[in-house]
């Protein structure tokens, strides 16, 4: 079967989200239909398969920035991937998704990510998953155990403090690989969407030092909730700290609600392996978490391996990636860092497992973020070739944490 992959035309809008809706399971109020002027949304490119006048499959890919490696990552995510329910199984996703992964390598992007509703339909893809995020539900009674923060002070945020607030974010996003930069739509950090009357949050607590300077040295945004018989949930969107006592800070902000509420619920990621370090300052480990994978593809490997900042040194490692279900990602090359630059050199080589670190896609995807080691590669099948360039290879993409903030 041949499907005829485009993008969705305004005329097909309701049928686009017809099907997602489906899918997905929209509440019996389905949302307001798709206007003509918002169409596609900003940053965003609905494609869709038709078998002639029938739209069989879809997907959104969006224009996103992440932080990897200490550089801003063009990146396209993909979200609202359905096959319609009698056309499952026909092979629609594929030219789809290939089709959609192209566009966005032409539109700049090098990467791409999503979150799987299950890992294995983007496996043959070329994606892994690589981190996840989290819903975080702490009972609030563990919060009042957190130790006084010393020299810095809370207070609720005002419009004045976004810059600030942003700044935050953007200090702590530069030191992981994956979290979005938030530069673009719809988790740019709109100033009258986090502040003032149209928020959605009860409130943004800013955590400020109480030096001369008085810095902002992090932010919590936060939901109340209804209730207060300790056993509703105060949802925390971010709590974002660039030292241990802001962290403790804003903490303490939410457990001093431990009397009429029962749980604070904080959207993080990193599991408990590399977890998020607002969380080590917690003297109870005592949650539980609803954890929700992220995968990564590369979709254009010297542009996504020579964008990163390493570690300032100097190095040669040849490499390949060798992957059928891929083709547009083999290939050999060199990889050349200078002083922390890296420069990806395509090599003549095309018998890459026999002289060079020889990754899967997949493998590749996970190197890439520092979310396995060569050595674990090797034991998934992701990775062969000779073992004498391992550890250099480790020591050049290990150094960042994955982690992710928004979910789409
Ligand atoms: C998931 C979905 C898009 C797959 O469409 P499909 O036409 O059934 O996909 P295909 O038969 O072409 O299978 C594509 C690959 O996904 C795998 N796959 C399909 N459904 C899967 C599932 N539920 N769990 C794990 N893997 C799955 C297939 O094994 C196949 O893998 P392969 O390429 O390694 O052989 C479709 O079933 C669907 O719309 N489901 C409901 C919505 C949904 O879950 N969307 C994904 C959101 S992230």
């Amino acid at each position: 079967m041949t499907f005829d992959v485009r993008q969705v035309p305004f005329a097909s809008a309701l049928a686009f989200q017809r099907l997602g809706g489906e899918a997905f399971g929209v509440a019996p109020t389905p949302p307001p239909a798709p206007q003509p002027d918002a169409w596609p949304r900003p940053g965003a490119t609905p494609w869709g398969a038709w078998d002639g006048d029938e739209l069989v499959a879809k997907a959104t890919a969006r224009r996103f920035t992440s932080w990897f490696h200490g550089t801003e990552v063009p990146t396209a995510g993909l979200a609202g991937v359905t096959v319609a329910a009698e056309r499952r199984g026909e092979g629609a996703l594929r030219p789809l998704l290939t089709t959609a992964l192209d566009d966005a390598r032409a539109r700049g992007a090098v990467i791409s990510t999503l979150y799987p509703s299950s890992a294995g339909i983007y496996r043959s893809l070329g994606y892994e998953v690589v981190g996840s995020y989290e819903d975080v539900r702490v009972p609030i009674a563990a919060l009042a155990a957190v130790r006084k923060p010393e020299a810095v002070r809370t207070r609720r945020a005002t419009l004045d403090d976004v810059d600030a607030i942003r700044e935050v974010y953007r200090e702590w996003g530069q030191a992981q690989n994956g979290p979005l930069t938030r530069a673009e739509e719809p988790f740019a950090m709109v100033a009258d969407e986090m502040i003032g009357p149209g928020s959605d949050y009860t409130g943004v607590s800013v955590a400020v030092s109480t030096g001369t300077e008085g810095r902002v040295v992090g932010f919590a945004s936060w939901t109340r909730g209804e209730g207060d018989d300790r056993t509703n949930t105060i949802e925390v969107d971010d709590l974002v700290a660039l030292t241990p006592d802001a962290a403790r800070a804003l903490w303490r902000v939410l457990g001093s609600f431990a009397p009429v509420a029962g749980f604070v619920e904080v959207a993080t990621s990193g599991g408990w392996s590399g977890a998020d370090v607002a969380r080590l300052v917690l003297p109870d480990h005592v949650a539980s978490a609803e954890s929700r994978p992220y995968m990564l593809r590369i979709l254009d490997v010297p542009g996504a391996l020579s964008a990163a900042r390493l570690a300032p040194v100097t190095a040669r490692v040849p490499f390949a990636v060798v992957d059928p279900r891929t083709p547009d990602l083999e290939g050999a090359w060199t990889l050349e860092v200078s002083d922390g630059a890296a420069r990806v050199v395509p090599s003549p080589a095309r018998q890459p497992a026999e002289d060079r670190l020889t990754f899967t896609s997949a493998g590749l995807a996970q190197s890439y973020a520092g979310a396995q080691s060569c050595g674990n590669l090797r034991l998934a099948g992701q990775l062969a070739g000779p073992r004498n360039d391992d550890t250099l290879w480790d020591a050049l993409w290990g150094g960042r944490q994955v982690h992710v903030r928004d979910y789409f």
